[in-house]
């Protein structure tokens, strides 16, 4: 295996690393109860060092009442008893670290549940210094005399005003709007009043004391608001605020933001930024003072196409220059989007191009559990839906073993993804050349290779169906090729060494020949 060789790069942790999504709820299910949870994290942390990632991003499993699945928290710095305890939570984290795995957990900084101590105050008490915590304006009358919002913005989910009015206690004939990006029951909180920030710092320092390496920032970019909130153009209405909001107020934030987890030494910030524009994206990190990384939505939308792709790194290497400040991030599927393979059509194929595809560009590979299985979404019956923003699919419960309950309790919260008799994480180990096999050997490649980690990416142009690209890092060299058409092709290239390919082999020459679908890294 390629993989037995470690690559010796002197980078940070974090630049060399590929990360592995936990959403607790789908993971594993260590109490039968049919909800996953820390302990059965803790019980399956072997997986990841036999897979071979790096790093995990934890979602959320801080308090919450779960309207937005734990991204509404009711208190940052509490375990959901759904989820276990903070004991479980410190076993999680030192198997983890025992395993020389990094991990980093959610940090939401823009929303609070309406049932987080702060905001019951604030809205049951106006004269509260809590008031201030959160975002609230008078309303507005139109020439009818009716009211409405003060600014047009659409919220995410439900697609109605980002607005909710909010009677008075005292008198309930008049009253405020308070705002809210995403559900009216997750109150915006406002990071200009700087007893917010500082409650804020608090939560970062809680988690670092316990030993997290970093975090993944909830929409960062949100927590910038316009301190004038303002109409935006009619003709964008509808586009959820969350995708608009843009301000130059933030990076003063998220300067603060990465001074405080700095201080804790070699940690990690991965902001979570929504826009599908890449020079947005990577303006977050600032001159390597901001976010180290930002989440790649352009990666996530980009569609199964060889010119779509081949735009996309080369506006990605155009964004973050080669050698300056910024690094770029590379992501196919989380818990938010339909999970890459059902979105690229269900293709075996694909999904095993797409597997290397990811390991080989420039950037921080994120990967989400169960792709390594080759999971597709779950069809979702409508009495089984249960969230709000119709994500459910892709978050099915990760199928450990072939039989009726796959590892877990009887009636695990959500349906199984398709063919869990076969994908599941079992069948995957034990058959032969299966979709986690190639997983294994990717990451092995590129943990074996420098100019795969960290090293420069030129796009070649050797076929109109074929995407090439060549990362090099001192005498290191890989080319990876991907064939987005169905029909084989004869490349016009040199000769070279098989290092591994989407049907599995991982050794071999390499004459150019490459199948329709097919997937490959080469070196000289
Ligand atoms: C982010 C999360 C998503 C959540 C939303 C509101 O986009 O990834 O799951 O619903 O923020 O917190
Ligand atoms: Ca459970």
């Amino acid at each position: 295996m390629p993989g037995s060789v470690e690559s010796s790069v002197s980078e940070p942790w974090w630049k060399t690393a590929v990360f592995y999504q936990i959403y607790p709820r789908s993971f594993a299910d260590g109490n039968g109860d049919g909800i996953g949870d820390l302990a059965g994290i803790a019980d399956r942390l072997d997986h990841l060092v036999d897979l071979g990632i790096d790093a995990v991003w934890l979602s959320p499993f801080y308090e919450s009442p779960m309207r937005d699945f734990g991204y509404d928290i009711s208190d940052h710095c509490a375990v959901d008893p759904i989820f276990g305890s903070m004991e479980d939570f410190d076993r999680v984290l030192a198997g983890l670290h025992e395993r020389g795995i990094k991990l980093i957990v959610d940090f939401v900084p823009n929303h609070v549940s309406s049932d987080h101590a702060w905001f019951v105050e604030a809205q049951s008490d106006p004269s509260s210094d809590k008031r201030n915590w959160f975002v609230w304006a008078d309303p507005e009358f139109d020439d009818e005399g009716v009211r409405r919002p003060p600014t047009n913005w659409t919220a995410s989910f439900t697609e109605e005003s980002a607005w909710e009015w909010d009677p008075s206690p005292e008198d309930p004939s008049s009253g405020q709007y308070y705002l809210h990006l995403f559900l009216p029951s997750q109150p915006d909180v406002n990071w200009q009043d700087p007893d917010l920030e500082a409650a804020q710092h608090d939560v970062l320092r809680f988690w670092l004391d316990r030993g997290v390496d970093g975090f993944r920032m909830d929409v960062l970019n949100a927590i910038g608001k316009d301190p004038e909130p303002r109409d935006v153009p009619e003709s964008i209405v509808g586009i959820p605020q969350v995708v608009l909001v843009h301000h130059d107020t933030a990076m003063p934030l998220i300067r603060r933001i990465r001074d405080t987890v700095d201080a804790a030494g070699d940690t990690f910030i991965i902001g979570e930024i929504v826009t599908g524009d890449i020079e947005v994206q990577a303006s977050y990190q600032g001159a390597g003072d901001g976010v180290h990384a930002s989440v790649n939505f352009a990666s996530v939308w980009t569609p199964w196409e060889r010119d779509a792709w081949a735009d996309l790194l080369a506006n990605t290497e155009a964004g973050y220059p080669f050698g300056g400040p910024t690094w770029p991030s590379y992501v196919l599927s989380n818990h938010d989007n339909p999970r890459h393979r059902t979105r690229y059509g269900g293709h075996e194929s694909r999904a095993r191009a797409a597997a290397i595809l990811l390991l080989s560009v420039r950037g921080i590979p994120f990967l989400y559990a169960g792709e390594e299985l080759g999971l597709e979404d779950a069809t979702i019956p409508p009495d089984r839906v249960v969230d709000p923003g119709g994500r459910d699919g892709c978050r099915a419960p990760i199928p450990w073993t072939g039989d009726g309950d796959h590892g877990w309790g009887p009636g695990a919260w959500l349906p199984f993804p398709p063919d869990a008799t076969i994908r599941n994480v079992d069948a995957q180990k034990t058959g032969d050349v299966t979709m986690y096999d190639l997983y294994r050997s990717v990451l092995a490649a590129r943990r074996a290779s420098p100019a795969l980690q960290v090293g420069s990416l030129d796009l070649v142009d050797l076929h109109p169906e074929v995407l090439s690209f060549r990362r090099r890092h001192g005498e290191d060299e890989r080319t990876v090729h991907v064939n987005f058409g169905d029909e084989v092709v004869e490349l016009d290239t040199p000769s070279a060494t098989l290092v591994v390919s989407s049907s599995g082999a991982t050794e071999g020459t390499f004459d150019g020949h490459l199948p329709g679908g097919a997937a490959v890294v080469v070196r000289p």
